[in-house]
């Protein structure tokens, strides 16, 4: 790359010469939301790369989110800045354990959270997201047995809010679980009027003390419209850039993490590996390429239409 490259004016040229479209979820960096197409929750996200008539999806996303878009448009070629942008939720279930798990547990209807591989949404009856999951387990029949994977901090709150007794994966999210109740509980005695709102991926002592959980964009839709002027936002900090945007009146804190933990900041390094020069390069050669395994996409394209169509 040449020292002079402009990446904001070569993505805008390579995005009409090429017909693409860039697709950046709220943890991105500040500058890859300000360029991208569209920036939203996994379920927007998910319905975008469904709708959109572009040759090119750029998904500034982790890998799960590019192979959603994949399975969904698989005429399309899906690209991902950095293939190595993973999650931790999503590693923490790997196809041959939780194919064990399920064919255990042969009377369970299988509900996957988004944030897992193709394989794993291949071996699942419905997919979720965070903005969706409620509903979903909602519209399973009362005496169906379920089987939810894999963030067992987003199970556990459905199992609350539902009522309903699901067998749970363990998995979790590295940056959701990071956060401090003790500090959390400081920040909010040093601005009493702040409303604490969290993602569903947090620990259930994080979620009692907030009084509004949603997924991210849902985040942002409460923050604007209640009529505090002050929040404390349990998840990735990627989100402030948004709220600060659509709510500059507002005073909006990160929720803090533990010291010791390497995300202090709350970030998530995996989001984080997305660059406005490796956007530039990945639109430049058309790769990394998401390709996904043979067989797959049509087992996993049934589960994902299933929460499309409930959403
Ligand atoms: P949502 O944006 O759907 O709330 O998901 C959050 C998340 O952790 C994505 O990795
Ligand atoms: Fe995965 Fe958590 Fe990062 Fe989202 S924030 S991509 S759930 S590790």
């Amino acid at each position: 790359v040449k020292p002079e490259t402009d990446f904001v004016s070569e993505i805008n040229r390579l995005r009409k010469e090429k017909n693409a479209v860039i697709l950046a979820h709220y943890y991105q960096f500040p500058e890859i939301q300000d360029i991208a197409d569209f920036v939203g929750d996994s379920l927007g996200l998910a319905q975008q790369a469904a709708g959109t008539d572009a040759d090119i999806i750029v998904f500034a996303g982790v890998h799960f989110m590019a192979e959603t878009a994949k399975v969904l448009s698989p005429e399309k070629k899906v690209l991902l800045p950095d293939l190595k942008a993973g999650c931790s939720l999503a590693d923490s279930c790997t196809p041959e354990e939780f194919g064990a798990f399920v064919k255990q547990h042969p009377d369970h209807i299988v509900v996957t959270y988004v944030n897992c591989s193709a394989e794993i949404k291949a071996l699942s009856d419905i997919v979720c997201t965070s903005s969706n999951a409620v509903k979903i387990i909602n519209s399973i029949p009362k005496d169906q047995p379920i089987i939810f994977a894999p963030d067992i901090n987003l199970g556990k709150y459905l199992i609350k809010e539902t009522g309903r007794d699901m067998l749970l994966w363990s998995g979790a999210c590295m940056v959701h679980e990071a956060f401090s109740i003790d500090k959390l509980l400081a920040a909010h005695k040093k601005h009493p009027n702040a409303k604490i709102i969290a993602h569903p991926e947090s620990e259930s002592h994080i979620l009692k003390v907030a009084t509004f959980i949603g997924s991210t964009a849902k985040l942002i839709e409460y923050a604007k419209n209640d009529p505090a002027e002050e929040f404390i936002v349990a998840t990735e900090a990627g989100i402030l850039h948004q709220m600060s945007k659509e709510i500059p009146n507002k005073k909006i804190i990160a929720a803090p993490a533990y010291e010791e933990n390497k995300c202090a900041c709350s970030e998530c390094g995996y989001m984080k590996m997305n660059t406005l020069q490796k956007l530039y390069l990945c639109m430049k050669y058309e790769q990394p390429e998401i390709i996904l395994p043979d067989g797959i996409r049509e087992k996993a394209l049934r589960p994902i239409e299933r929460m499309l169509e409930l959403s």
